[in-house]
C-alpha cells in the first residue's frame, strides 16, 4: 500500500496539466467524431478523412466539433524492433503523423486510442509496462487526446485489480503531465466497475474510482459503450436496443453529477445520429440530454450521409452552448416518475435551464411549478424554447408542457422577465436519491400532517412534493410537502418538523454534501443511510457504501474531501 500511497502523492504534487487541478485543459466538454460505435474496427485513412471533410462542409467544424477521435484497431499486432506501436500501414497508408497534418489544417484535434491493460479490447498491443514510450510516440506522431481503455489488466505487484487501474491510470496521468504536448485524458477506468460491468459487485469501487480519476484526467467513460451499429449476415441494420442503450447510459450518468467539475466531465458515451432504429425525437433527446449535462458531444456516425434534419439538430447553437457553458454544471433530476423526468441547473449568465423527456410511450403533457424548478411562483420569468427558439412568458407560476411526443426531450432556458442580464435567485430543488438503489428519499405523507413530527422514508420515486426537496445555504433541507418542514435528526432516525431557529435544534436540521455522496448530519457527523425496507436512519459513515451514497440537486454545495 504505502509505495501507491507515495508515488500517488508525488504525482499529485508534480502535475500540472490534468483535470479539476487545471481546468483550462479542458474548460468544456470535448466535442467531435469517434469511429467506434459506428464502424467499430472497420477503420481506415479514407474514413477519417472523408469524415474531416464532411464535418468542415456540413458545418458541424464551425458549430464547434473539433476532435476527430481514433478508436481501437488501428495498430499493428507487434510493435517495433524499438518496441514501439506501429500504425497498420495497409489502413493508414499516409501514416499517422501525416493524417494529424491533415486533420490540424482544418483545425482540428486528433485523438487516439490504447489500453491500460496489456492488450487492447480488440487484442491489439496494449500500453502496460509501456506507458512513457507510448506517450512520447503519442507526442511525436500530434496526437491531442488519448482515449485510454482498461481491458486485459496484469495485476502486478501484489496490487489487486482496483489498485492495478489506479496505479496504471495515475501513471499515464503523471506522463502526460510532463509532455510539452497538451493532451486531454479520457479514462474508462469506472466503466470496469460500474453496476451493470460487475453485476454481483456493488457500487463501491466504482465510485471510489470516479472520485480518483478525476484527479487524473478530463473525461470519465463511466459506464458501458453505447450499443454499436450492426448488420445482420445479409449486410441489414440490426435493429433494437439502442434507445434502452441511450436510456441506460442516462441513467448511470445521473447517479454522477457530484463528480462533475469544469476541466472533468462524465461521458456518457457517443451520440449515434445515422441509426435506422432511433426516431428522430430519440436522437434529438440524445444530444438535448447530453448538452444539458455538459457531456462530452462525440458523434459515432458516417458524417458525410447524415441528412439535413440530423446536421439541423446538432449544430443547434442554443442547445450546444448549453452543453459549453462556462458553469459546466450536470443537469439533475428534480423528479422522476416512469412517465416524465424533469432536470434542472443553473447556467453561467444566471438563467435556469429545464429538460422535460417524456419516457412514456404515448404524447404527453405536463404542469411543473416553478418552486420545483428551484425559482420563486410569485416572480415573473421568460421561457425560450431551445427548439424552436421562441420565447414565451411564464403565466401563473408552472411550466407548462403540452403535446410532448414519446420519447421527446423539452429543452427550455428559463430567465428573469424584468431587466436584461438579471441572474435568477436560485434554490437548489430536487430528488434526493439513493444512486444504488435509486429510491427516493420522501416525507411522510401528508395524512400524517397533524403530528409534530413525520418520519422519512425512502419509496419508489414518483414525483411528489414529499420527495422534492429544496437545499438551502445554511444546510438545511426542506421538504416540499407541508409547506416545507425541515429535514433533522431525531435520534438514530431521520424526521421532517418545524424549521427551527435554537441553536442545538438547528444542528439536528443541518446536513452537509461530499464529494463521496454522503449527506452527513451535523450534531453527531452520522450519515443518512437507507436501511431495511426503505427506512431513513442516521449511522456511523462508511466508505462509499451503497445504502449512504445519494445523490442531491445540482447547485448545492458539495465538499471536496473524502
Ligand atoms: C474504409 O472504411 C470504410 C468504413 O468502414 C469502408 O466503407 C471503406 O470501404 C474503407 N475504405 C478502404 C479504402 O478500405
Ligand atoms: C509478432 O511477434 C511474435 C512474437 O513476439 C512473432 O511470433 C510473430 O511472428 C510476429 N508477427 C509478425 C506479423 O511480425
Ligand atoms: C497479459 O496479462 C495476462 C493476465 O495476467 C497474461 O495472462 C498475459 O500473458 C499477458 N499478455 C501479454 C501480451 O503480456
Ligand atoms: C462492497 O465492495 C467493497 C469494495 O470491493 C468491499 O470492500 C465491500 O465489502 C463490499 N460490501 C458489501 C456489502 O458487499
Ligand atoms: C436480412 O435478414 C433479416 C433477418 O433474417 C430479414 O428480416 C431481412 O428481411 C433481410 N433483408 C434483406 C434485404 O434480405
Ligand atoms: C412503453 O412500452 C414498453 C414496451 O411495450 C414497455 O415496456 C414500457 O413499460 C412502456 N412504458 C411506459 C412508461 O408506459
Ligand atoms: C401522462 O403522464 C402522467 C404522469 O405525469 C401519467 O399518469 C399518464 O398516464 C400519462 N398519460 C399517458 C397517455 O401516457
Amino acid at each position: 500500500m504505502a509505495p501507491i500511497t507515495t508515488l500517488l502523492l508525488s504525482i499529485f504534487a508534480a502535475s500540472v496539466s490534468a483535470s479539476i487541478q487545471n481546468p483550462s485543459m479542458s474548460p468544456a466538454p470535448p466535442m467531435g467524431f469517434n469511429n467506434w460505435a459506428r464502424f467499430m474496427c472497420n477503420l481506415n485513412e479514407t474514413l477519417f478523412v472523408k469524415t474531416a471533410d464532411a464535418m468542415v462542409s456540413k458545418g458541424l467544424l464551425a458549430a464547434g466539433y473539433n476532435h476527430i477521435n481514433l478508436d481501437d484497431c488501428w495498430m499493428l499486432h507487434n510493435r517495433s524492433s524499438k518496441g514501439e506501436l506501429q500504425w497498420d500501414p495497409t489502413l493508414f497508408p499516409h501514416g499517422l503523423p501525416w493524417l494529424a497534418d491533415y486533420v490540424h489544417a482544418k483545425g482540428f484535434k486528433l485523438g487516439i486510442y490504447e489500453n491500460a491493460g496489456n492488450m487492447t479490447c480488440g487484442g491489439y498491443p496494449g500500453s502496460q509496462d509501456h506507458e512513457e514510450q507510448d506517450a512520447a510516440t503519442f507526442e511525436s506522431w500530434g496526437i491531442d487526446y488519448l482515449k485510454l481503455d482498461g481491458c486485459n489488466m496484469d495485476l502486478q505487484n501484489g496490487r489487486s485489480y482496483y489498485e492495478e487501474f489506479k496505479y496504471r491510470y495515475s501513471k499515464w496521468h503523471s506522463i502526460l503531465s510532463t509532455l510539452k504536448r497538451p493532451m486531454t485524458f479520457s479514462e474508462s477506468a469506472p466503466a470496469y466497475f460500474s453496476p451493470n460491468f460487475h453485476l454481483d459487485a456493488n457500487n463501491t469501487d466504482w465510485y471510489r474510482t470516479m472520485a480518483w480519476v478525476r484527479q487524473t484526467g478530463e473525461l470519465a467513460r463511466h459506464s458501458d459503450d453505447i450499443k454499436v451499429y450492426s448488420t445482420l449476415p445479409n449486410g441489414t441494420f440490426e435493429s433494437g436496443g439502442h434507445w434502452d442503450s441511450m436510456m441506460n447510459n442516462y441513467g448511470m450518468q445521473v447517479r454522477l453529477a457530484r463528480y462533475q467539475k469544469c476541466g472533468f466531465y462524465n461521458d456518457p458515451d457517443f451520440l449515434i445520429p445515422d441509426w435506422l432504429d432511433l426516431s428522430l425525437d430519440e436522437k434529438r433527446t440524445h444530444f438535448a440530454l447530453w448538452a444539458g449535462f455538459s457531456a462530452p458531444l462525440i458523434i459515432s456516425a458516417y458524417i458525410p450521409d447524415l441528412t439535413d434534419s440530423e446536421i439541423e439538430y446538432l449544430t443547434n447553437k442554443d442547445i450546444i452552448a448549453v452543453d459549453q457553458d462556462a458553469l459546466c454544471e450536470q443537469a439533475t433530476l428534480v423528479s422522476q416518475d416512469g412517465h416524465f423526468d424533469v432536470l434542472t441547473k443553473n447556467l453561467a449568465n444566471g438563467d435556469r435551464l429545464v429538460m422535460v423527456l417524456n419516457r412514456g410511450n404515448q404524447t404527453n403533457n405536463t404542469v411543473i411549478p416553478l418552486e420545483r424548478l428551484g425559482l420563486d411562483s410569485g416572480e415573473r420569468y421568460k421561457a425560450k424554447d431551445l427548439w424552436s427558439g421562441s420565447s414565451t412568458t411564464i403565466r401563473r407560476g408552472v411550466v407548462e408542457i403540452s403535446h410532448l411526443k414519446s420519447h421527446a426531450t423539452a429543452i427550455l432556458r428559463i430567465s428573469g422577465a424584468g431587466r436584461k442580464g438579471e441572474k435568477l435567485a436560485v434554490t437548489p430543488t430536487g430528488m434526493i436519491f439513493n444512486t444504488f438503489s435509486l429510491n427516493c428519499l420522501a416525507a411522510s405523507p401528508a395524512s400524517h400532517h397533524r403530528s409534530p413530527i413525520s418520519f422519512v422514508t425512502f419509496a419508489a420515486c414518483n414525483a411528489a412534493d414529499a420527495q422534492i426537496w429544496r437545499t438551502l445555504s445554511n444546510g438545511r433541507i426542506l421538504s416540499l410537502n407541508d409547506d416545507g418542514l425541515c429535514l433533522a435528526a431525531k435520534e438514530e432516525k431521520v424526521i421532517v418538523t418545524a424549521c427551527s431557529h435554537d441553536v442545538t435544534e438547528a444542528k439536528r436540521q443541518q446536513w452537509s454534501y461530499g464529494i463521496n455522496g454522503n449527506l452527513v448530519n451535523k450534531e453527531k457527523e452520522l450519515c443518512l443511510q437507507e436501511a431495511e425496507k426503505g427506512a431513513a436512519v442516521l449511522t456511523k459513515c462508511g466508505i462509499e457504501l451503497d445504502s449512504q451514497v445519494f445523490g442531491l440537486p445540482g447547485g448545492v454545495t458539495v465538499r471536496e474531501e473524502l
